[in-house]
């Protein structure tokens, strides 16, 4: 037989779908009542916002959990808890998560962008957003080369994001929130966009997805110097940029038109990554500049700014249980040239 205090117990610690408290926080128990005689339960609940999918959802919880602790029947009414508990508990993401474009937003926007692709523009976010989380960062990630997405599998991300209430709950992998185009495109196949879809789109990465409050929002931007690397650039309103480059001269050069365009739409340059630097021989240790040298001292002079690394050629170790193909490990040589250069960053911004 269930008493009083047991159901109270078993509703305490029970979450409110849109306040993310437990029911003990926000007091959102209000009434309970047992029929000894046919073991019935009823309970009024309030919740933050009630007539949705998450309070069915609720809804089926709080039956089972009552059931199960021995209830044979239960009644279970919902009402709205007042506006002041509501404002009390609101999520703060709600006007932060608005702000994010609006530039009073604590959150830093770094934008990785290359003059063209596959140089390893993606790798260096991937591995800089997860250097900077190994330093105590909290960071996010846009995949925002929407035609050329491949952070989620870069990381290994298996899962997809869940909508809550209005929201999309970013993946979390290595402690890195993720958001890609890929989540929303079945079966790898091909998307077509219309300028004003992307423009929707890319905002509603920032807007309708709860980030949580983050040190780091870090955007894999598409390659090149089209138009939708123009627009990406110019959405953002305060975003640093990080180039990356292969050592090749010309690649160099090319993604020096990369960083005109950062800095047209006035978005100041951290500094230059110049990857696949060199192959470095595990038997003797030499050096072997198998894509050229220079290019990246080149670029940052050109761009005056600095290298902020020279990453060579290598794969993160293979892990049995562990599954993403392009993370070096906190341990890995090339794991710790991205550690180093976190740290740059960090002091840098
Ligand atoms: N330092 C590196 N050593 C070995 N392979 C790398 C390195 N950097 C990138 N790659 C590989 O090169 C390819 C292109 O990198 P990617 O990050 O996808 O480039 P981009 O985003 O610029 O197109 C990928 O297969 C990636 O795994
Ligand atoms: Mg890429």
């Amino acid at each position: 037989m269930l008493t009083q205090e047991k159901v109270l117990e078993i509703l305490n610690p029970i979450q409110d779908p849109f306040l993310h408290r437990t029911l003990e926080e926000t007091g959102g128990v209000e009434e309970v009542k047992i029929k000894e005689e046919k073991n019935h339960v009823s309970v009024k609940i309030l919740i933050g916002k009630t007539n949705t999918a998450e309070q069915m959802e609720l809804q089926q919880t709080i039956v089972n959990a009552l059931k199960s602790g021995g209830a044979a029947t239960v009644g279970l009414r919902f009402d709205q808890l007042s506006d002041d508990v509501v404002q009390k508990f609101q999520p703060a993401q709600e006007s932060e998560d608005a702000s994010l474009l609006s530039g009073n937003t604590k959150t830093k926007f770094i934008s990785i962008a290359s003059g063209k692709g596959g140089v390893g523009k993606s790798t260096v976010t991937v591995n800089l957003a997860v250097a900077l989380t190994r330093l105590g960062k909290k960071v996010g990630i846009i995949d925002a080369d929407i035609y050329g997405f491949s952070v989620p599998d870069m990381m290994g991300v298996e899962e997809r994001p869940v909508v809550r209430g209005e929201k999309i709950i970013p993946v979390e992998r290595f402690g890195v929130k993720v958001v890609s185009m890929g989540f929303f495109v079945e079966d790898n196949s091909p998307i077509i966009w219309r300028g004003p879809m992307l423009g929707k789109m890319l905002t509603s990465f920032f807007k309708e997805v709860e980030w949580g409050d983050l040190d780091y929002l870090l955007l894999d931007l598409p390659p090149g110097t089209g138009d939708v690397a123009l627009d990406v650039h110019s959405m953002l309103p305060s975003s640093k940029e990080i180039i990356v480059t292969t050592p090749h001269p010309t690649a160099a050069f090319v993604a020096a038109r990369a960083g005109q365009m950062a800095i047209k739409t006035e978005h100041e340059i951290l500094g230059v990554v110049e990857n696949m630097a060199y192959f470095e021989s595990k038997e003797t240790g030499n050096k072997e500049f198998i894509f050229g040298r220079g290019g990246g001292v080149k670029l940052a002079d050109t761009l005056q700014t600095a290298v902020l690394g020279h990453v060579p050629l290598q794969q993160p170790y293979e892990e049995e249980e562990v599954f993403a193909p392009s993370v070096y490990q906190a341990d890995h040589p090339i794991g710790v040239i991205y550690r180093n250069m976190a740290a740059k960053v960090i002091d840098k911004y």
